[in-house]
Parts: C-alpha cells; sequence; structure tokens
C-alpha cells in the first residue's frame, strides 16, 4: 500500500492536532445542548472515531450513507442516501461529520435531508476541504473544518480510492499511475 503513495499530505500527529481543536471547540460551542454527531460513511469513521474521543461533553452518535462517487473520483452529482440513521434526532444538535467537502453536493444533499427530521439545529464539520472544486450552487459552509487541501487526490485515514487505503494511518496524495492505469 504505501508504495502507491507520492507523499504523506498530513502526518498521524498533525491529524491528532486537528482533531484535538476541533474536539475543544465543540465541546465548548455545544455545552448544555443535545449533541448528536453524525458520521457520514464510510469515509469519516476514522476521523469522527478520534474526534468523538477528544470530544469531553456528553453526545450520541449515529450513522448515514449517501452514495454519489461510484468507483471514479468525481462527485457524480446525484448523491443517493443509501443507508438511514437509526434513531430519532428531533430537537437535537446535529453535527454532520464528513471525511471531505469536496464539490459539496453530499452535504448539500445529507443536510436538507436531515432538515425534514426536526432537528433543532445542523452544523456541519470536515475534517478536509477542497474549496477549488466547489459546485457553485451550494452555499453551505462547514463550521469545523481541519485542514485544506489543494486540489490532489488524497487517500488514507479513512478516505479511498475504490475502496482502497481507508486503514493508512495518515493522509497521502496517491501516486497519478495508480489511478491513470486502472
Ligand atoms: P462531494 O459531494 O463532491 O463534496 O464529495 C464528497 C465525497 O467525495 C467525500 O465524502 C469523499 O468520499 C469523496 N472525495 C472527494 N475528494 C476525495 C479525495 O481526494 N479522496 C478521496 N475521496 C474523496
Ligand atoms: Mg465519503
Amino acid at each position: 500500500m504505501l508504495e502507491d503513495i507520492k507523499e504523506v499530505y498530513f502526518s498521524k500527529e498533525q491529524l491528532e492536532e486537528i482533531t484535538e481543536r476541533i474536539g475543544t471547540q465543540i465541546s465548548r460551542d455545544f455545552e448544555g445542548k443535545e449533541l448528536v454527531l453524525i458520521s457520514v460513511l464510510k469515509g469519516s469513521v476514522i476521523f469522527m472515531a478520534d474526534l468523538m474521543r477528544k470530544i469531553t461533553i456528553p453526545c450520541r452518535i449515529d450513522f448515514i450513507t449517501a452514495a454519489s462517487y461510484g468507483a471514479g473520483m468525481e462527485s457524480s452529482g446525484n448523491v443517493n442516501i443509501t443507508k438511514d440513521l437509526s434513531d430519532n434526532i428531533e430537537g437535537c444538535d446535529i453535527l454532520l461529520v464528513e471525511d471531505i467537502f469536496d464539490s459539496g453536493n453530499t452535504l448539500q444533499k445529507l443536510s436538507d435531508f436531515l432538515a425534514t427530521k426536526n432537528p433543532a439545529s445542523i452544523t456541519l464539520c470536515t475534517l478536509l476541504d477542497k474549496p477549488k472544486r466547489r459546485n457553485p450552487n451550494v452555499k453551505l459552509k462547514p463550521k469545523y473544518i481541519g485542514a485544506e487541501v489543494q486540489d490532489e487526490f488524497v487517500v488514507g485515514y479513512g478516505l479511498d480510492y475504490n475502496q482502497k487505503y481507508r486503514n493508512l494511518p495518515f493522509i497521502g496524495i496517491l501516486k497519478p499511475e495508480i489511478y491513470e492505469n486502472a
């Protein structure tokens, strides 16, 4: 797996600093609220697991799955919800936790969908932000952003290419020949 990585973009230590910083902010901002963390599967699962351990206030967790990419690298813009939440979120303060905010289509679709369940509030949190690739129709802005990335395809720490590399403990840039030969 390691031989497919061109360079490390964020090390384990940098990722730990990011989760620590965001976890502290969330603990302060949601003090006294009915916080529910919702992980967007599968990409955010590692970030969510680390982030929730940096949150010092009570919270619940839930999971949702949206499919847009298929096996490729471009968002189709056509986002389907393939797994819904397990619990009722009416009246709760939702923090939607995503791996990467790219076109923005996924979070737009998910927050519109979650809004129909009448939560008290919906706040967005993303580990990575790729602002250059935003769909101009998406007006959302995550309140919590771990770090910005350039227009490069990154893998590891939950992020995949064709379902591979999610278990790398850091975030790296994939060698172009890996996807050019696909
Ligand atoms: P959006 O709907 O275009 O914002 O896409 C967000 C989803 O695309 C993320 O949840 C990721 O699954 C995937 N994605 C976008 N950029 C990358 C990348 O650089 N590496 C891996 N997955 C990515
Ligand atoms: Mg994803």
